[in-house]
Protein backbone atom coordinates (compact mmCIF):
# COMPACT_ATOMS: atom_id res chain seq x y z
CA UNK A 1 0.00 0.00 0.00
CA UNK A 2 1.35 3.42 -0.83
CA UNK A 3 2.20 5.68 2.51
CA UNK A 4 1.14 8.10 3.76
CA UNK A 5 3.42 11.17 3.77
CA UNK A 6 3.50 13.54 6.29
CA UNK A 7 5.31 17.06 6.87
CA UNK A 8 6.11 18.64 10.25
CA UNK A 9 5.88 22.25 10.64
CA UNK A 10 7.94 22.91 13.80
CA UNK A 11 10.59 20.18 14.71
CA UNK A 12 11.02 21.48 18.81
CA UNK A 13 10.20 19.58 21.56
CA UNK A 14 7.13 18.31 20.21
CA UNK A 15 7.49 17.76 16.54
CA UNK A 16 10.81 16.20 17.23
CA UNK A 17 9.04 13.41 19.62
CA UNK A 18 6.81 12.69 16.60
CA UNK A 19 9.79 12.50 14.45
CA UNK A 20 11.20 10.05 16.25
CA UNK A 21 7.80 7.88 16.65
CA UNK A 22 7.88 7.88 12.69
CA UNK A 23 11.49 7.17 12.80
CA UNK A 24 12.12 4.69 15.27
CA UNK A 25 8.96 2.50 15.12
CA UNK A 26 8.18 2.50 11.92
CA UNK A 27 6.53 -0.80 11.57
CA UNK A 28 4.32 -0.76 14.87
CA UNK A 29 2.96 2.37 12.58
CA UNK A 30 2.37 0.96 9.35
CA UNK A 31 0.64 -2.71 11.50
CA UNK A 32 -1.85 0.29 12.49
CA UNK A 33 -2.45 2.27 10.05
CA UNK A 34 -2.85 -0.17 7.80
CA UNK A 35 -0.09 1.32 5.79
CA UNK A 36 3.51 2.73 6.04
CA UNK A 37 4.06 6.74 7.69
CA UNK A 38 6.85 8.50 6.17
CA UNK A 39 7.97 11.83 7.36
CA UNK A 40 8.69 14.04 3.92
CA UNK A 41 9.53 17.14 5.23
CA UNK A 42 10.32 19.11 8.60
CA UNK A 43 9.85 23.10 9.08
CA UNK A 44 12.20 24.83 11.32
CA UNK A 45 12.65 28.20 11.28
CA UNK A 46 16.58 27.76 11.76
CA UNK A 47 18.56 24.93 9.69
CA UNK A 48 21.61 25.71 11.84
CA UNK A 49 19.93 24.76 14.96
CA UNK A 50 21.59 21.65 16.38
CA UNK A 51 18.85 19.08 16.28
CA UNK A 52 18.05 15.76 18.28
CA UNK A 53 17.18 13.80 16.14
CA UNK A 54 19.07 12.36 12.80
CA UNK A 55 16.48 12.65 9.51
CA UNK A 56 17.51 11.30 5.95
CA UNK A 57 18.95 14.49 3.95
CA UNK A 58 16.33 16.45 2.23
CA UNK A 59 13.86 15.88 5.07
CA UNK A 60 14.60 19.34 7.08
CA UNK A 61 14.02 22.91 5.07
CA UNK A 62 13.28 26.19 6.15
CA UNK A 63 10.61 26.26 3.69
CA UNK A 64 7.22 26.27 4.48
CA UNK A 65 6.09 26.33 0.65
CA UNK A 66 8.14 23.09 0.52
CA UNK A 67 4.95 21.35 2.40
CA UNK A 68 2.58 23.56 1.00
CA UNK A 69 3.41 22.77 -2.42
CA UNK A 70 3.96 19.34 -2.34
CA UNK A 71 1.18 17.08 -3.22
CA UNK A 72 2.27 13.88 -2.19
CA UNK A 73 2.27 15.57 1.29
CA UNK A 74 -1.21 14.88 2.47
CA UNK A 75 -1.00 15.71 5.85
CA UNK A 76 0.59 18.27 7.68
CA UNK A 77 1.13 18.55 11.71
CA UNK A 78 1.30 22.33 12.90
CA UNK A 79 3.83 22.04 15.87
CA UNK A 80 5.38 25.42 15.60
CA UNK A 81 3.20 27.00 18.26
CA UNK A 82 1.88 30.60 18.81
CA UNK A 83 -1.51 32.54 16.78
CA UNK A 84 1.19 33.59 14.09
CA UNK A 85 2.15 32.52 11.56
CA UNK A 86 0.80 29.43 12.95
CA UNK A 87 -2.94 30.94 11.92
CA UNK A 88 -2.01 31.63 8.58
CA UNK A 89 0.22 27.99 8.16
CA UNK A 90 -2.82 26.38 8.94
CA UNK A 91 -5.10 27.96 6.26
CA UNK A 92 -2.72 27.57 3.99
CA UNK A 93 -2.05 24.06 4.48
CA UNK A 94 -5.86 23.06 4.50
CA UNK A 95 -6.38 25.45 0.92
CA UNK A 96 -3.53 23.39 -0.39
CA UNK A 97 -6.04 20.13 0.19
CA UNK A 98 -3.95 18.67 3.05
CA UNK A 99 -5.50 17.27 6.67
CA UNK A 100 -3.71 19.13 9.84
CA UNK A 101 -2.68 17.73 12.82
CA UNK A 102 -2.21 20.25 15.59
CA UNK A 103 -1.35 20.63 19.21
CA UNK A 104 -2.06 24.63 19.24
CA UNK A 105 -4.59 25.17 21.82
CA UNK A 106 -3.98 28.90 21.60
CA UNK A 107 -4.92 28.73 18.36
CA UNK A 108 -7.95 26.72 18.35
CA UNK A 109 -8.89 28.72 21.42
CA UNK A 110 -9.12 32.30 19.58
CA UNK A 111 -9.50 30.71 16.03
CA UNK A 112 -11.02 27.18 16.21
CA UNK A 113 -14.07 28.47 14.46
CA UNK A 114 -12.32 29.89 11.50
CA UNK A 115 -9.98 26.98 11.45
CA UNK A 116 -12.30 24.48 11.47
CA UNK A 117 -14.66 26.21 8.66
CA UNK A 118 -12.26 26.33 6.66
CA UNK A 119 -12.11 22.58 6.63
CA UNK A 120 -14.98 22.06 5.74
CA UNK A 121 -14.95 24.43 2.83
CA UNK A 122 -11.72 22.43 1.91
CA UNK A 123 -13.00 19.26 2.43
CA UNK A 124 -10.52 18.56 5.20
CA UNK A 125 -10.57 17.46 8.79
CA UNK A 126 -8.26 19.18 11.72
CA UNK A 127 -6.68 17.01 14.20
CA UNK A 128 -6.10 18.04 17.90
CA UNK A 129 -6.17 15.67 20.21
CA UNK A 130 -2.42 16.93 22.06
CA UNK A 131 -4.02 20.54 22.14
CA UNK A 132 -5.97 19.32 26.00
CA UNK A 133 -4.24 17.34 28.73
CA UNK A 134 -1.18 15.83 26.16
CA UNK A 135 -1.21 12.23 26.72
CA UNK A 136 -4.65 11.89 27.86
CA UNK A 137 -7.23 11.34 24.94
CA UNK A 138 -9.58 13.46 26.71
CA UNK A 139 -10.92 14.90 23.15
CA UNK A 140 -12.19 11.59 22.69
CA UNK A 141 -13.92 10.82 25.86
CA UNK A 142 -15.24 14.33 25.59
CA UNK A 143 -16.26 14.09 21.66
CA UNK A 144 -17.08 10.66 21.10
CA UNK A 145 -16.66 8.20 23.88
CA UNK A 146 -19.49 10.41 26.11
CA UNK A 147 -21.66 11.19 22.72
CA UNK A 148 -25.05 9.81 24.74
CA UNK A 149 -24.43 12.22 27.69
CA UNK A 150 -25.31 15.64 28.40
CA UNK A 151 -21.96 16.40 30.20
CA UNK A 152 -22.30 18.24 33.42
CA UNK A 153 -19.49 19.36 35.00
CA UNK A 154 -15.58 19.06 34.23
CA UNK A 155 -12.91 19.51 36.60
CA UNK A 156 -9.27 19.40 35.60
CA UNK A 157 -5.81 20.29 36.09
CA UNK A 158 -5.40 21.16 32.16
CA UNK A 159 -1.26 23.01 32.93
CA UNK A 160 1.47 20.45 33.18
CA UNK A 161 4.03 23.60 33.96
CA UNK A 162 2.47 24.68 36.66
CA UNK A 163 1.67 21.56 38.40
CA UNK A 164 5.38 20.59 38.16
CA UNK A 165 5.89 23.88 40.03
CA UNK A 166 3.45 23.53 42.90
CA UNK A 167 4.52 20.21 43.25
CA UNK A 168 8.37 21.19 43.26
CA UNK A 169 7.51 23.62 45.91
CA UNK A 170 4.87 21.82 47.99
CA UNK A 171 6.96 18.43 47.95
CA UNK A 172 10.50 19.46 47.41
CA UNK A 173 10.75 23.12 48.71
CA UNK A 174 11.91 24.53 45.62
CA UNK A 175 11.71 28.22 45.04
CA UNK A 176 8.93 29.27 42.10
CA UNK A 177 11.68 30.26 40.02
CA UNK A 178 14.36 27.60 40.24
CA UNK A 179 10.88 25.04 39.23
CA UNK A 180 9.69 26.66 36.71
CA UNK A 181 13.28 26.79 35.02
CA UNK A 182 13.34 23.03 35.37
CA UNK A 183 9.84 22.67 33.50
CA UNK A 184 11.45 24.84 30.74
CA UNK A 185 14.24 22.52 30.54
CA UNK A 186 12.24 19.49 30.97
CA UNK A 187 10.29 20.89 27.83
CA UNK A 188 6.92 21.02 29.41
CA UNK A 189 6.47 24.85 29.28
CA UNK A 190 5.42 26.91 26.47
CA UNK A 191 7.60 29.30 24.60
CA UNK A 192 6.46 32.29 26.76
CA UNK A 193 6.13 30.60 30.12
CA UNK A 194 3.48 33.74 31.24
CA UNK A 195 0.83 31.49 29.58
CA UNK A 196 1.93 28.41 31.26
CA UNK A 197 1.99 30.16 35.31
CA UNK A 198 -0.80 33.13 34.36
CA UNK A 199 -3.92 30.37 33.46
CA UNK A 200 -4.38 31.29 30.08
CA UNK A 201 -2.98 28.14 29.23
CA UNK A 202 -5.56 26.03 31.42
CA UNK A 203 -8.06 28.41 29.90
CA UNK A 204 -7.67 27.97 26.92
CA UNK A 205 -7.74 24.45 27.12
CA UNK A 206 -11.02 24.40 29.16
CA UNK A 207 -12.63 26.51 26.34
CA UNK A 208 -11.83 23.76 24.03
CA UNK A 209 -13.02 21.01 25.89
CA UNK A 210 -16.07 23.43 26.68
CA UNK A 211 -16.50 23.52 22.95
CA UNK A 212 -16.56 19.81 22.65
CA UNK A 213 -18.73 19.49 25.94
CA UNK A 214 -21.20 22.15 25.69
CA UNK A 215 -21.46 23.01 22.17
CA UNK A 216 -20.52 26.64 23.39
CA UNK A 217 -18.18 28.56 22.14
CA UNK A 218 -16.24 30.30 24.85
CA UNK A 219 -13.44 32.99 24.36
CA UNK A 220 -10.66 33.71 27.22
CA UNK A 221 -12.40 36.56 28.26
CA UNK A 222 -15.53 35.72 29.40
CA UNK A 223 -14.51 33.94 32.49
CA UNK A 224 -12.10 34.33 35.47
CA UNK A 225 -8.32 33.15 35.65
CA UNK A 226 -5.87 33.33 37.88
CA UNK A 227 -2.58 31.60 37.61
CA UNK A 228 -0.18 30.66 39.96
CA UNK A 229 2.42 32.80 39.48
CA UNK A 230 1.46 35.40 42.92
CA UNK A 231 1.91 31.99 45.09
CA UNK A 232 4.55 31.39 47.16
CA UNK A 233 6.25 28.50 49.57
CA UNK A 234 4.59 30.19 52.48
CA UNK A 235 0.97 30.20 50.54
CA UNK A 236 1.64 26.45 50.32
CA UNK A 237 3.52 25.67 53.82
CA UNK A 238 0.05 27.18 55.49
CA UNK A 239 -2.17 25.05 52.72
CA UNK A 240 -0.52 22.20 53.92
CA UNK A 241 -0.62 22.65 57.16
CA UNK A 242 -4.38 23.09 56.88
CA UNK A 243 -4.54 19.94 54.75
CA UNK A 244 -4.78 21.05 51.59
CA UNK A 245 -2.69 21.04 48.78
CA UNK A 246 -2.87 24.23 46.08
CA UNK A 247 -3.80 23.14 42.73
CA UNK A 248 -4.35 24.70 39.61
CA UNK A 249 -8.36 23.80 38.66
CA UNK A 250 -9.98 24.43 35.78
CA UNK A 251 -13.58 24.08 35.94
CA UNK A 252 -16.82 24.59 34.11
CA UNK A 253 -20.41 23.39 35.51
CA UNK A 254 -23.82 23.43 33.81
CA UNK A 255 -26.16 25.03 36.44
CA UNK A 256 -29.93 26.41 35.44
CA UNK A 257 -28.59 26.12 31.56
CA UNK A 258 -25.94 28.43 32.68
CA UNK A 259 -22.21 27.70 32.22
CA UNK A 260 -20.68 28.57 34.91
CA UNK A 261 -16.38 28.32 34.50
CA UNK A 262 -12.89 29.21 36.06
CA UNK A 263 -9.37 28.55 36.33
CA UNK A 264 -7.63 29.28 39.60
CA UNK A 265 -5.37 27.91 42.41
CA UNK A 266 -7.80 25.96 44.70
CA UNK A 267 -7.18 24.55 47.62
CA UNK A 268 -8.00 20.32 47.51
CA UNK A 269 -7.44 18.21 50.23
CA UNK A 270 -4.93 16.00 50.76
CA UNK A 271 -6.42 12.67 51.26
CA UNK A 272 -8.64 13.21 47.69
CA UNK A 273 -7.13 11.84 44.24
CA UNK A 274 -7.12 15.36 42.79
CA UNK A 275 -4.40 16.18 44.89
CA UNK A 276 -2.37 13.45 44.46
CA UNK A 277 -1.81 14.38 41.08
CA UNK A 278 1.73 15.48 40.85
CA UNK A 279 4.74 16.88 38.19
CA UNK A 280 4.01 17.04 34.94
CA UNK A 281 0.59 15.15 35.18
CA UNK A 282 -2.99 16.51 34.17
CA UNK A 283 -6.38 14.79 35.79
CA UNK A 284 -9.68 15.34 34.34
CA UNK A 285 -13.24 14.83 36.22
CA UNK A 286 -16.00 14.41 33.88
CA UNK A 287 -19.44 14.18 35.18
CA UNK A 288 -21.92 13.24 32.67
CA UNK A 289 -25.84 13.10 33.04
CA UNK A 290 -25.88 9.17 32.14
CA UNK A 291 -22.26 7.56 33.00
CA UNK A 292 -21.66 9.75 36.22
CA UNK A 293 -18.28 10.86 37.30
CA UNK A 294 -15.32 9.60 35.34
CA UNK A 295 -11.90 10.14 35.54
CA UNK A 296 -8.97 10.35 33.57
CA UNK A 297 -4.95 11.08 34.49
CA UNK A 298 -1.95 10.73 32.56
CA UNK A 299 1.24 12.60 31.42
CA UNK A 300 -0.39 16.14 30.73
CA UNK A 301 3.30 17.74 29.31
CA UNK A 302 6.56 16.52 27.56
CA UNK A 303 7.69 14.99 24.71
CA UNK A 304 7.10 11.55 24.26
CA UNK A 305 3.22 11.55 25.64
CA UNK A 306 2.39 14.81 23.63
CA UNK A 307 3.82 13.27 20.62
CA UNK A 308 1.82 10.18 21.36
CA UNK A 309 -1.41 11.85 21.21
CA UNK A 310 -0.14 13.34 17.88
CA UNK A 311 0.39 10.24 16.27
CA UNK A 312 -2.61 8.27 17.20
CA UNK A 313 -4.11 11.81 15.58
CA UNK A 314 -2.17 10.39 12.40
CA UNK A 315 -3.12 6.98 12.37
CA UNK A 316 -6.98 8.00 12.78
CA UNK A 317 -6.11 9.58 9.66
CA UNK A 318 -4.97 6.73 8.00
CA UNK A 319 -7.21 4.89 8.57
CA UNK A 320 -10.15 7.01 7.80
CA UNK A 321 -11.40 7.02 11.43
CA UNK A 322 -10.54 10.69 11.88
CA UNK A 323 -12.27 12.37 9.02
CA UNK A 324 -15.52 10.41 10.03
CA UNK A 325 -15.33 11.86 13.49
CA UNK A 326 -14.90 15.03 12.00
CA UNK A 327 -17.30 15.12 9.73
CA UNK A 328 -19.84 14.55 12.19
CA UNK A 329 -18.87 16.56 15.26
CA UNK A 330 -20.20 19.63 13.42
CA UNK A 331 -17.42 21.76 15.81
CA UNK A 332 -17.51 25.24 16.03
CA UNK A 333 -20.67 25.64 14.34
CA UNK A 334 -22.34 28.87 15.53
CA UNK A 335 -24.45 27.27 17.96
CA UNK A 336 -24.23 29.53 21.85
CA UNK A 337 -25.70 26.60 23.28
CA UNK A 338 -25.59 27.86 26.83
CA UNK A 339 -24.03 31.57 28.24
CA UNK A 340 -20.89 31.85 30.31
CA UNK A 341 -21.04 33.14 33.62
CA UNK A 342 -18.26 33.53 36.10
CA UNK A 343 -18.12 30.96 38.92
CA UNK A 344 -18.86 31.79 42.51
P1 LIG B 1 9.05 24.44 20.49
O1 LIG B 1 9.24 25.89 20.76
O2 LIG B 1 9.93 23.45 21.17
O3 LIG B 1 9.18 24.17 18.91
C1 LIG B 1 8.68 25.04 17.95
C2 LIG B 1 9.21 24.61 16.58
O4 LIG B 1 8.59 25.40 15.59
C3 LIG B 1 10.73 24.80 16.42
O5 LIG B 1 11.28 23.74 15.68
C4 LIG B 1 10.82 26.09 15.60
O6 LIG B 1 11.98 26.14 14.75
C5 LIG B 1 9.60 25.98 14.75
N1 LIG B 1 9.10 27.29 14.34
C6 LIG B 1 8.63 28.29 15.12
N2 LIG B 1 8.26 29.33 14.34
C7 LIG B 1 8.51 28.98 13.07
C8 LIG B 1 8.35 29.63 11.82
N3 LIG B 1 7.86 30.86 11.74
N4 LIG B 1 8.67 28.94 10.70
C9 LIG B 1 9.16 27.69 10.76
N5 LIG B 1 9.33 27.01 11.93
C10 LIG B 1 9.02 27.67 13.06
O7 LIG B 1 7.52 24.14 20.81
P2 LIG B 1 6.87 22.77 21.36
O8 LIG B 1 7.31 21.65 20.54
O9 LIG B 1 7.03 22.69 22.83
O10 LIG B 1 5.32 23.06 21.11
C11 LIG B 1 4.74 22.97 19.83
C12 LIG B 1 3.23 23.08 19.96
O11 LIG B 1 2.74 22.02 20.76
C13 LIG B 1 2.74 24.37 20.63
O12 LIG B 1 1.52 24.76 20.04
C14 LIG B 1 2.49 23.94 22.07
O13 LIG B 1 1.55 24.74 22.73
C15 LIG B 1 1.96 22.54 21.84
N6 LIG B 1 2.07 21.62 22.96
C16 LIG B 1 3.27 21.48 23.62
C17 LIG B 1 3.39 20.56 24.63
C18 LIG B 1 4.66 20.37 25.38
O14 LIG B 1 4.68 19.59 26.34
N7 LIG B 1 5.75 21.04 25.00
C19 LIG B 1 2.25 19.72 25.03
C20 LIG B 1 1.04 19.94 24.27
C21 LIG B 1 0.97 20.86 23.28
P3 LIG B 1 13.47 26.15 15.34
O15 LIG B 1 13.67 24.78 15.91
O16 LIG B 1 14.35 26.39 14.17
O17 LIG B 1 13.50 27.23 16.36
N1 LIG C 1 2.84 24.08 28.45
C1 LIG C 1 1.81 23.11 28.51
C2 LIG C 1 1.69 22.57 29.91
C3 LIG C 1 2.10 21.99 27.55
O1 LIG C 1 2.61 22.79 30.70
O2 LIG C 1 0.67 21.96 30.22
C4 LIG C 1 0.97 21.01 27.42
O3 LIG C 1 -0.12 21.59 26.76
Amino acid sequence: VAPLKVGIVGLGNVGTGVARILTDHPHRIAERAGRPIVLKRAVVRNLNKPRDIRLESGVLTNDIQAVINDPEITVAMELMGGIHPAREVILALLKAGKDVVTANKALLCEHGNEIFQAAREYGRTVCFEAAVAGGIPIIAAVGQSMAANQIIAIQAILNGTSNYILTEMQANHQHYHTALKQAQDLGYAESDPTLDVNGLDAAQKLGILCQLAFGTRVTTSQFEIQGIDSLDLSDLKCASDLGYHIKLLAQARLTNRELEMSVRPTLIRKDTPLSQISGPFNAVLLEGDMVGKMWYSGRGAGQAPTASACAADLIDLAVGRAQLTFERLDLWRERPEYPVMPAH
